[in-house]
């Protein structure tokens, strides 16, 4: 029996995710694309998810899929439906809302386990408020940092620019209790602890942010998005009115201008999240080699959780299942990330780093 069966095996998040199941040796492993992956070490099949009965071939006998395959957005529930039909576990890379109702309403679900949103956001992002909260049971307000000088692979930007309110709300903030539009503006020009240089910072309250300082029972939540390149962020305004081409154009042009952003440089990408309250203040801070890294690093965790009967039946988001202290250890051993850390003050970060170099 195949162990785990990764759709998108060959892209940027599946490699991470082929390589970490390799080395964790967690059995048969089963490689799947249109132009199939050549690894060693794992089951090659040629498949297009947009086939159902070549997809119905890939799903059989697998006790868990692992869908890293996309767009998403025009994924939608295929690999799930699969997945169910082959009585196998699914986990997705791919989040939200939308996502996470169209693989609960997947007939011949029950008794399975179906994770989405396992991948850096969302996902991570999720996880390290829970941790935190781990930390500081009492903590009230939060504020998260999440972004860098990065690639966008042109799937991961098709799905970037295709966002809407099952995502989140840019502008928003959370404040006693609901989500409130328009409460914050865009930082230019700051400095952010752990990050290496003056950012643009976006607010974006995203579902899962508004879901967690709910079930936490937060009073204040304050999220940005963070960019270091101008072109991206040219881009995303632009995609903001997409024209002629829709998303897949937006898309492109997001891909591209982050090539350009990345010139020269050494991507990166960083999450730096603080929850305070009463009882003092708490930082989690990720630090990373890329989105993708970190995405095929959390999908990775997140099928062997599932593999080993830690996450039970029923359909979840990662990050209200995973238990987030034993997932984030896990996590700063990982390749792609430089540092992983709970910190009392986020600028020691800097201070820390400082004195190792
Ligand atoms: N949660 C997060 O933070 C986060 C971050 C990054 C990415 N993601 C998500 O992760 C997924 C993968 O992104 P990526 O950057 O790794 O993309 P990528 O590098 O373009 O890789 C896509 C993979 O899917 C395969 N594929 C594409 N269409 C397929 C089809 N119809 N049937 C079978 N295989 C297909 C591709 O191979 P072939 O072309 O040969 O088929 C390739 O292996 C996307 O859904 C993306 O939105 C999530």
């Amino acid at each position: 029996m195949t162990a785990v069966a990764v759709l998108g095996a060959s892209g940027a998040v599946g490699r991470v995710v082929l390589d970490l199941l390799r080395s964790w040796d967690v059995g048969p492993l089963r490689a799947g694309a249109r132009r199939p992956p050549d690894v060693e070490g794992a089951e090659q099949v040629a498949v297009d998810a947009h086939d159902p009965a070549g997809l119905a071939r890939f799903c059989a006998d697998a006790r868990v899929v692992l869908n890293c395959a996309g767009p998403a957005i025009d994924l939608a529930d295929a690999v799930a439906r699969a997945s169910a039909e082959a009585g196998a576990d699914y986990v997705d890379a791919a989040g939200d809302d939308k996502l996470y109702a169209a693989v609960a309403a997947v007939p011949g679900g029950a008794g399975r386990v179906a994770v989405v949103s396992a991948g850096m956001m969302p996902g991570l992002s999720g996880l390290l408020p829970r941790l935190l909260a781990a930390h500081l049971p009492d903590g009230e307000r939060l504020t998260g940092y999440v972004g860098g000088r990065d690639r966008f692979t042109l799937t991961a930007a098709v799905d970037y620019v295709s966002v809407d309110e099952s995502f989140g709300w840019p502008s928003a903030a959370w404040r006693d209790g609901r989500v409130v539009p328009g409460a914050l503006s865009p930082l230019t020009d700051v400095s952010v602890p752990a990050f290496p240089e003056p950012v643009t910072a976006q607010p974006y309250l995203s579902t899962e942010t508004a879901r967690l300082a709910a079930g936490l029972g937060l009073r204040q939540v304050d999220w940005y998005s963070v960019f270091a390149g101008e072109r991206v962020l040219a881009a995303l305004r632009a995609a903001s009115r997409p024209g002629d081409g829709g998303h897949r154009r937006a898309g492109e042009l997001l891909h591209r201008a982050a090539e350009l952003d990345l010139f020269g440089q050494q991507p990166y990408q960083h999450l730096v999240v603080t929850l305070d309250g009463p009882g003092g203040a708490r930082t989690a801070v990720v630090r990373s080699t890329g989105a993708s890294d970190l995405t095929g690093t959390v999908a990775a965790l997140t099928a062997r959780a599932v593999l080993a009967g830690a996450v039970p039946p029923g359909v979840w988001h990662a990050a209200e299942v995973l238990d987030p202290v034993a997932t984030f250890t896990e996590l700063a051993s990982a390749p792609g990330v430089l540092l992983a850390s709970v910190v009392a003050d986020a600028a020691a970060v800097d201070e820390y780093e400082e004195d190792v170099i």
